[in-house]
């Protein structure tokens, strides 16, 4: 089954509860925390998932796009944070299984991400005791911008892999998703889409949601 991150960076933040309830159909909210240093926009972190996580019992799916989350782990979990999501990049290479690990032992779905220029290879070793694997289908950084259409060997290369293991991580792509970009997605083998500006820019969000599942 196919399933819907809403992204709220496309919301209107200043009613960002009731741009939640619109949007309830999804099966997860997704929430992308920036820091002005792994990429240049600053966007919302620990307090704002902590208003989030009162006002709604969706699964909230944090893309941490930080520097060195290692560091703030254990304040995204207790915020609220379902699943935790950090890049590769992002982290010294010797820490990656710690923070999986981390992130676990706080009761937490772990998946790591990869920017459009890091090869797939780069998840492989950490893959069997992952959640969820993001595949940036943009550069992160900002919504709205044009899919990435160089990324999709990526998916397919990844769902495969997943495959053969028949292990049960989830494989979600995010940036620039379309009825158009979500058909290639999920033929390339995507079960979770995220989508911002095609969702909260849709005059009926729901018949969105369900077209994006659908495709
Ligand atoms: C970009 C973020 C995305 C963003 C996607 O760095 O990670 O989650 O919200 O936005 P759209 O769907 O508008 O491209
Ligand atoms: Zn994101």
């Amino acid at each position: 089954m196919i399933k819907i991150a809403s992204s709220v960076l496309a919301a209107d933040f200043a009613r960002l509860g009731d741009e939640i309830k619109s949007v309830s159909t999804s099966d997860y909210i997704h929430f992308d925390v920036m820091d002005g240093l792994f990429v240049h926009n600053i966007s919302f972190g620990i307090p704002v998932l902590r208003s989030v996580r009162k006002v709604t019992d969706m699964i909230l799916d944090v893309h941490l796009m930080i520097d060195s989350p290692s560091r703030y782990i254990k304040e995204f979990a207790d915020a609220g944070a379902d699943i935790i999501t950090f890049h590769v990049e992002a982290e010294a290479y010797e820490n990656i299984n710690d923070v999986i690990a981390d992130i676990h032992k706080l009761g937490k779905k772990a998946g790591l991400s990869i920017s459009p220029d890091t090869p797939a290879e780069t998840v492989l070793p950490y893959i069997d005791s992952l959640d969820l694997v993001l595949v940036m289908t943009v550069e992160p950084g900002y919504g709205g911008q044009a899919f990435k259409k160089e990324t999709l060997p990526k998916i397919s290369f990844l769902h495969n892999i997943i495959n053969k293991r028949g292990i049960t991580c989830e494989l979600e792509v995010d940036g620039g998703i379309n009825v158009e970009t979500a058909k290639l997605c999920v033929d390339a083998g995507a079960n979770v889409l995220v989508a911002g500006v095609d969702v909260f820019d849709a005059v009926d969000r729901a018949a969105q949601i369900a077209k994006l599942r659908s495709v």
